[in-house]
């Protein structure tokens, strides 16, 4: 099998390279990566010496995917994946960010039309409307924000589901990201080839190039490590706001057995793969867990309001699990001290991100 994996120097692209790998012989691994982001480089010759055939090139070339060779399955990991891409508080323009998130998608969408192969997006959890997020009502429980149960309140006990409405605004990335799906739903009817949009909630792991915007746990535990500044933006600045977090190499499984099914329609082309629930975690539970590991340090409250934060996002995987009996294989426990780890042995980590000013 032909698999060309776009970003595959990213975090998640590379993790699910050497994954592949572990988990299936007779694999061509093909990739494409442009190294812009800051730390993808370490991984370029780490997977060259794993067997990857990679291109150094920008998907945004029209000549980077003309006169590709044969593949069976595109795994779509390259992006500009922060939510404040484009709005100015992220060096990345709106149009910059269009280019890579959407725009770029289409000689993918048209290589896998060629050849018939399989297309997977790897999208996110920030297709869901911002406002509606922004209204769930929400308590404080042992110091992370949660869910109020009780009576005319919509049950949010497992996270939000595919089914939480997607009215926008939802943030440029996400826009970005939604319009990816339905452009690539759209060609796989049209030309009938596979298309599986598999929406991620945070992706965490030891050897992710966190910064402020993007791979918060790595940047967090990183920083904690060496006592650098630390904020708890807006929400009062107590650090409540939740998220969960899932490590990449557990989609390994799903992907292929969505890659092997072909056309079956009879599996839901668009779910939602997370951490979920048991992952669940505020930043000051974080704190809590980094000061155990590390010893204390003090985080800074910053109560001001940033664009497109919410409080709590943490997805319901359910579709998933029934659809594949897929379920998240590493806990959140262990993901932090895999990074912890990581950070004692790579001092220099967050430098060679642009994260450590
Ligand atoms: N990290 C998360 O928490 C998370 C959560 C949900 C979804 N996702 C999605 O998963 C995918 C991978 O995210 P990640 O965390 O690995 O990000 P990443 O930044 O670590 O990896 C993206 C890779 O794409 C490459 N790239 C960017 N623009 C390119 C271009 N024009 N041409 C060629 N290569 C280019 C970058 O150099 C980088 O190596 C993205 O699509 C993202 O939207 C990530």
């Amino acid at each position: 099998m032909n698999i060309l994996i776009t970003g595959i120097c990213g975090f998640a692209g590379s993790a699910l390279a050497k994954s592949l790998l572990r988990h299936r012989e007779n694999l061509t691994l093909l990739g494409i990566d442009n190294l812009s982001r800051a730390g993808s480089e370490t991984n370029l010759e780490p997977l060259r010496a794993l067997g990857c055939k990679i291109q150094v090139a920008d998907l945004r070339s029209p000549e980077t995917l003309r006169n590709f060779p044969r593949i069976d399955w595109l795994i779509d990991a390259a992006a500009e994946p922060s939510v404040l891409a484009g709005t100015g508080l992220n060096p990345a323009t709106s149009a910059d960010l269009l280019d890579i998130n959407l725009v770029s998608t289409i000689p993918m969408l048209e290589l896998c039309k060629k050849h018939g192969a399989a297309f997977t997006l790897l999208s996110t959890s920030r297709v869901y409307g911002l406002e509606p997020l922004c209204k769930i009502p929400l308590e404080n429980r042992s110091n992370a924000f949660t869910p109020l149960a009780g009576a005319g309140t919509e049950n949010f006990s497992m996270g939000i589901s595919e089914e939480f409405p997607q009215t926008p605004p939802l943030s440029l990335y996400g826009t970005s990201k939604r319009c990816a799906e339905m452009l690539s739903l759209e060609y796989g009817a049209a030309f009938e080839f596979p298309v599986w949009i598999n929406r991620c909630g945070v992706l965490a792991g030891a050897g992710q190039f966190g910064k402020a915007d993007q791979g918060i746990f790595s940047y967090w535990i990183h920083r904690w490590a060496k006592r650098l500044p630390l904020r708890y933006i807006g929400f009062g600045g107590h650090g409540l706001q939740v998220r969960d977090c899932l490590h990449p190499a557990d989609l390994t499984g799903l992907l292929l057995q969505q890659a092997d099914s072909g056309l079956g329609l009879e599996k839901p082309r668009i779910i939602n793969l997370s951490g979920g629930i048991s992952s669940a975690c505020s930043l000051r539970q974080l704190s809590d867990w980094c000061s155990e590991r590390f010893g204390e340090h003090t985080v800074i409250a910053s109560p001001e309001h940033r664009p497109f934060d919410v409080p709590w996002l943490v997805l319901d995987s359910t579709r998933a699990k029934n659809a594949w009996n897929w379920s998240p294989a590493t806990s959140h426990h262990h993901l932090f001290e895999s990074i912890a780890q990581h950070a004692e042995e790579n001092p220099d980590w967050l430098s060679l991100c642009g994260a450590a000013g």
